[in-house]
């Protein structure tokens, strides 16, 4: 067993470490408060190779390993959450899905944009009535010969408004369930399609998140993935490797925390000597390093299982668990360090505490975890 990264992977890891800290910290205060997206952050991201990370070269990605992507997506939300969901959706969901599953003429045609920032893609499965409980998609997509007519909602969509290909699930024949669902590729613009209002979100506010609605579009058979009725089953793949880019996430935010919150006891001071000195403090800190740690060794396993081919839907789901467990655990934790400074905007504990809470909720919430978990342990 070797823990030690690669030259290569220190060297990835730094290159995303001095991007959050040149481009995405100076405005990260300012994008939370208003809501902006980081459109000129994602623009460069892309061009840096940051958005397609592990797709195929031959498709404009870079080919690397899982362990790149997880150390790239640590050191992006350490910084900036809101910036770093929108690299997970990209490559994790979408870009991913799109290179196991995809044709050779829908990689050319979308994928080949997608890793390399000029397009951006959204992975549309929640509806109204369909979070957790995802067999039970409304959205229908009813096939008419050489194309399928979408009617239906999509909520709370990552890059609902920003996006360019969206990935949809939808319900084709009701009868045979969740094995009559499939995905489709749907571009912005087509006739029918409509993105719905922006959401007020608690935290990760400089995403984009909207609802979607689809009227009568036209979707072209060639956009489907995959067989008829492979649409569950590729949406489950997915969210299978999309969960430990947000294990990853939630890793970074709790890291990023824990960072501020120990350079903030050696400088502040309370009873005569800076705040580390007293065990109250220095407890804290402890417990908030150890928690990380653990939290990393999780994600680094589920993401090296992804890498030996490993099955990892159960290691993503308890990378994911822990992980967000943590985030939230240490960025409430980090307030308290803080204490009245950690409560206003200006030392950044209170965003992260804020968009610790998301990664407990999408792509499954931290109960959906522990139904994967509890089912792989039991059946086998
Ligand atoms: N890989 C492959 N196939 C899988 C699978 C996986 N990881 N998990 C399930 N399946 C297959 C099963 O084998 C089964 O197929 P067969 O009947 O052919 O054998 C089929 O899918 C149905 O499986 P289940 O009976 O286990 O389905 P279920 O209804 O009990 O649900 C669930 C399972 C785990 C609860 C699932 O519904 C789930 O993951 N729900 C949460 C959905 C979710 O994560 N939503 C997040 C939205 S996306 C998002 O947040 C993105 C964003 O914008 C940031």
């Amino acid at each position: 067993m070797d823990f030690k990264l690669t030259e290569e992977h220190e060297m990835i890891r730094q290159a995303a470490r001095d991007f959050a800290k040149t481009e995405l910290l100076p405005g990260v205060i300012e994008r939370d408060n208003k809501q902006e997206f980081p459109a000129e952050q994602i623009k460069k991201l892309g061009e840096l190779g940051f958005m397609g990370m592990m797709a195929s070269p031959e498709y404009g990605g870079g080919g690397m390993d899982t362990i790149s992507y997880i150390l790239a997506m640590e050191e992006l939300s350490k910084i900036d959450a809101s910036a770093s969901v929108v690299v997970s959706v990209n490559n994790s969901l979408v870009c991913w899905g799109l290179d196991t599953y995809g044709t050779p003429d829908q990689k050319e045609k979308y994928l080949s944009k997608l890793t390399t920032g000029e397009a951006l893609g959204a992975f549309c499965l929640s509806e109204p009535e369909a979070g957790s409980d995802a067999t039970s998609q409304k959205t229908t997509a009813i096939d008419k010969g050489d194309h399928y007519i979408l009617n239906g909602t999509k909520n709370w969509i990552t890059n609902g408004g920003s996006a360019d290909y969206y990935l949809v699930i939808a319900q084709t024949d009701r009868e045979k369930k969740h094995r009559g669902i499939n995905a489709f590729i749907v571009e912005k613009g087509w006739e029918g399609f409509e993105v719905g209002p922006k959401e007020d979100k608690m935290g990760i506010r400089g995403s984009d998140t909207h609802s979607l609605n689809f009227n009568d579009v036209k979707v072209p058979k060639e956009n489907r993935i995959g067989e008829d009725g492979f649409g569950f089953k590729f949406a489950m793949k997915t969210l299978s490797g999309g969960r430990i880019g947000i294990a990853a996430q939630a890793l970074g935010i709790a890291a990023g925390a824990y960072e501020l919150s120990k350079e903030y006891s050696k400088t502040r001071k309370a009873f005569g000597t800076e705040i580390m000195n007293h065990q109250a403090i220095a407890f804290k800190l402890a417990d908030m390093h150890t928690q990380i740690e653990a939290a990393r060794h999780l994600v680094m396993k589920a993401a090296w299982d992804k890498d030996q081919g490993n099955n990892y839907d159960l290691s993503g789901a308890m990378a994911k668990l822990y992980a967000s467990q943590v985030a939230m655990d240490v960025s409430t934790e980090a307030v308290q360090v803080h204490g009245g400074n950690g409560y206003v905007k200006e030392y950044h504990v209170e965003r992260l505490m804020r968009d610790a809470k998301i990664t407990q909720i999408y792509e499954g919430t931290s109960e959906i975890q522990k139904i994967v978990i509890s089912r792989s342990i039991l059946k086998g």
